[in-house]
């Protein structure tokens, strides 16, 4: 049997999730725009949609924007915020060095336009000193964006006090919380923040929808101009049914997020397992505050990219850090940005599990890891001893 353990990546969609899609497809094809029946009744759920999502964040569902995902609501936040503080001289940005890409590289364009931006380093943990992000801050700071949990190593950020330091200068302040939704309870007022972005398929459901909160009088531009869907915050006829499949991920999100037992203790055992039976391995990250189901292993010596592809081979699916850099052999700008070794930044694997990984199949990666590790660096040692490189 496969075992899936890269639920950082995307999840395994819900069957409620799947039933309410295709239900809806089925059934609810109208466009919530139209003012006839069958457009009302699409209306309809995407209200109910919205009730769910305003639910999970503990908002308002008059501040929930659908978008296509993580990376348009990153890009709307980052970009609306912007534009709509343009007139008031308000352009710098604060962001820090292990965001995802749908925000380093919104901020990266902008700032080859003009815009000052200032990237915060993280600790040897990940961590993000709120006393840095005190410090980056300007008087035309517009917009501090530090995500709530990593997705290389599951890091938690103390956004609550970053975004109480951003507001006393007057920045406004989101958070990317694709990869704490359904791992941690979510408050956006508790956590202090104007913008925060989500994605379905991070939880149970569909690929290409998501949500960005916006709280109520927050300035920003849409993006994607058009029709007046979303309060004219984000034009296009609504994908209603792909929404009303992140509304029954978000129902299934807020409750997986209160208990978390199950697969904290599963990720201990898998992290305990692997630095007990394996020599030369260390946890990424461990030393802060965590989401529950990520771990990010470094083996000294071992090339991640062979040991995943020895792990592939054996039904066992991993990552090497982010997934839209997979493929590549560049090293991870997370484990970069915490300052480890060059030869550190590519020998470490992103272990993600989810409610359905089993202690069965904990026991059985740590019994194929050893053994791959093994036999990689059996072969690496018998390659230097007979003088050659890893291409000879
Ligand atoms: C932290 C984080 N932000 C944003 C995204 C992008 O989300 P999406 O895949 O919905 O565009 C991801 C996806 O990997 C993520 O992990």
């Amino acid at each position: 049997m496969p075992i899936y353990l890269d639920y950082n990546a995307t999840t395994p969609p819900l069957p409620d999730v799947i039933d309410i899609v295709t239900r809806t497809m089925r059934d609810s094809w109208g466009n919530a725009s139209s003012i006839h029946a069958r457009g009302q009744h699409a209306k309809q759920i995407l209200d109910a949609a919205r009730q769910a999502v305003a639910a999970l964040l503990a908002c308002a569902p008059v501040e929930v924007v659908f978008t296509s995902g993580g990376t348009e609501a990153d890009g709307l936040a980052v970009r609306g915020t912007l534009d709509a503080l343009a007139a008031s001289g308000r352009r710098h940005v604060v962001t820090t060095a292990i965001e995802h890409e749908a925000v380093l590289q919104t901020v990266r364009a902008l700032g080859k336009r003009g815009v000052p931006h200032t990237i915060v380093p993280v600790d040897s943990q990940g961590r993000v000193n709120p006393a840095d992000v005190t410090d980056a801050l300007r008087d035309d700071t517009a917009l501090v964006s530090v995500m709530l949990a990593n997705n290389e190593i599951g890091t938690l950020q103390p956004i609550a006090e970053i975004a109480a330091a951003a507001h006393a200068r007057g920045a406004l302040v989101h958070t990317d919380a694709v990869q704490a939704a359904g791992k941690v309870a979510l408050d956006v007022r508790a956590l202090g923040v104007d913008l925060l972005s989500i994605s379905a398929h991070k939880f149970g459901g569909p690929t290409g929808v998501g949500a960005l909160y916006v709280r109520r009088g927050t300035p920003m531009h849409a993006q994607q101009t058009g029709g007046r869907q979303e309060r004219s915050r984000r034009a296009g006829t609504e994908d209603v049914a792909g929404l009303a499949g992140l509304g029954v991920a978000a129902e299934h999100a807020r409750v997986a997020a209160l208990d978390t037992t199950h697969v904290r203790a599963l990720r201990d055992a898998l992290e305990l397992g692997i630095l007990t039976r394996v020599v030369g391995t260390h946890v990424n990250g461990a030393g802060g505050a965590r989401v529950a189901n990520t771990a990010n292993i470094g083996f000294a010596g071992v090339d991640a990219e062979a040991l995943l592809i020895a792990l592939d081979l054996e039904g066992i699916a991993v990552s090497t850090g982010a997934a839209c850099s997979s493929g590549t052999l560049e090293p991870s700008h997370v484990l970069r940005a915490m300052g480890l070794a060059a030869h550190d930044t590519q020998n470490a694997l992103r272990f993600s599990l989810g409610a359905a990984t089993t202690e069965a199949e904990i026991a059985r990666v740590v019994d194929v890891v050893d053994a791959a590790v093994s036999r990689l660096r059996r072969v690496a040692e018998s390659r230097s001893r007979n003088g050659k490189g890893r291409c000879g």
